[in-house]
């Protein structure tokens, strides 16, 4: 007899995501000759920039030469692309961070999800309510999470910190100490940001705690105003409590091509079981040698070329152009009386649903009587309920259809 892992029955049956998809394929099973724009799912539409494709076919080119051909890159990501990384998201912003503590992945998600192999099931987890469903799920599967309370949305040894209008979407202090606290800013969902001194309450709080804090700085590159940090390690001596995960997904379109990173400061230590000091870089690295073979050359490539002068250019056109997304969304949902947040250094709006409808409900209605669908706010945490997200990621022509359908609705 085989046993399974049994705390992957504790899940719900499917993720948020895969959720809406079986609504949306009801639906346009139902009413063909609607079309349908999705502003659900945080998908990027726009192509690959002019820089990646070149960068994508000089790769392919060499892999077929003998000379130029490559096997099997470092487990950690190619040196050019660390060294990349560090000069361009971190040095350039005075932070001190050494190529060795960068590992390349195939995105945030995966890296998010597989920290846990190195953290013991007894930790404690805070996060923020509403919060990315990655980070709850992957703690029921690795068995951190207890059982799902009669409510149906909290788990038992979650701790969550709730983020609504009624904080201005900042989370507070945990009255009880958590062992890892998840924090992403710009936030997913809520599009909200935390300022320096709000982020340093937390660096200080896991300081003095002896907490980790696991950064999701997936969105930091829409940040526009200047004094919103792009990295937790901005913050004083933030590389003794913090993991920090970044994308290239949202930023430059990789949501297919899959690229991503993760640093892992040298200075940060975890303890073992006898209450030793143990390097979470070292811990980190042998995971990844182990289990992980590298993302491939030809993407890394690509990923290089974010960070040339041309390649910054046009991934900051293909940010403006979401971003514009967001403005003409927020104005024209606010035109319409509704209370809106989120949307000015992040690309997602999230909506306060009128009328206290539920956040199904309004999903419902939008879907049925507008042909939109986003995601209700109640998939990603308790504190969800009565808002809702909608995305920036959209086509233009689309963004603009939808809020035309939006200015006509009887709401
Ligand atoms: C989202 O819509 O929240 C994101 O696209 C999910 C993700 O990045 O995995």
């Amino acid at each position: 007899m085989v046993s399974i892992n049994d705390n992957y029955l504790k899940l719900p049956e499917s993720y948020l995501f895969s959720d809406i998809k079986k609504k949306v394929n009801t639906f346009k099973e139902l009413h063909p000759e609607a079309h349908v724009i999705s502003l659900g799912i945080g998908d990027v539409t726009r192509p690959l920039v002019p820089v990646l494709i070149e960068a994508l076919h000089a790769a392919v080119d060499e892999m077929g030469h003998t000379e130029t051909f490559r096997g099997y890159g470092p487990e950690q990501g190619y040196r050019f692309l660390q060294e990349k990384i560090v000069a361009c998201d971190f040095h350039a912003r005075g932070v001190d961070i050494d190529a060795d503590e960068i590992f390349i992945s195939d995105g945030a998600k995966s890296d998010l999800g597989n920290i846990g192999d190195i953290l013991s099931v007894k930790n404690r987890v805070a996060v923020t309510d509403p919060v990315y469903p990655v980070y709850v799920d992957t703690n029921v599967m690795g068995g951190r999470a207890g059982v799902l309370e009669r409510d149906g949305q909290h788990w038992s040894h979650i701790i969550y910190l709730p983020c609504t209008a009624g904080n201005h979407f900042i989370p507070e202090l945990p009255a009880e100490r958590p062992d890892i606290i998840y924090l992403c800013y710009p936030n997913n969902p809520t599009g909200t940001t935390l300022s320096k001194a709000e982020l340093k309450k937390w660096v200080d709080y896991a300081l003095e705690n002896d907490s980790l804090i696991l950064f999701d700085a997936a969105y930091e590159a829409f940040i526009h105003d200047e004094n919103i940090p792009h990295s937790i390690y901005e913050i004083e001596n933030a590389k003794k409590i913090a993991i920090e995960f970044r994308s290239f997904s949202k930023t430059a379109g990789f949501t297919g091509l899959r690229c991503g990173y993760t640093v892992v400061p040298k200075e940060l230590k975890l303890y073992n079981c006898s209450g030793e000091k143990i390097s979470a870089n070292k811990l980190w690295n042998r995971r990844q040698t182990t289990k992980f073979n590298g993302v491939s050359y030809i993407v890394q490539r690509a990923a290089e070329a974010i960070y040339s002068p041309v390649g910054r250019a046009q991934i900051q056109e293909s940010i403006e152009y979401y971003m514009n997304n967001a403005r003409l969304l927020k104005t024209a949902l606010q035109d319409r009386g509704l209370q809106i947040y989120g949307g000015d250094n992040a690309p997602y709006i999230w909506v306060k649903t009128p009328n206290g409808l539920s956040s199904w409900k309004f999903f419902d209605r939008l879907l049925y009587e507008c042909y939109i669908v986003g995601t209700p706010g109640i998939g990603f945490g308790p504190s969800g309920e009565g808002y809702f997200r909608l995305t920036a990621f959209g086509r233009y022509e689309d963004t603009i259809e939808s809020i035309s359908r939006i200015r006509n609705w009887d709401l």
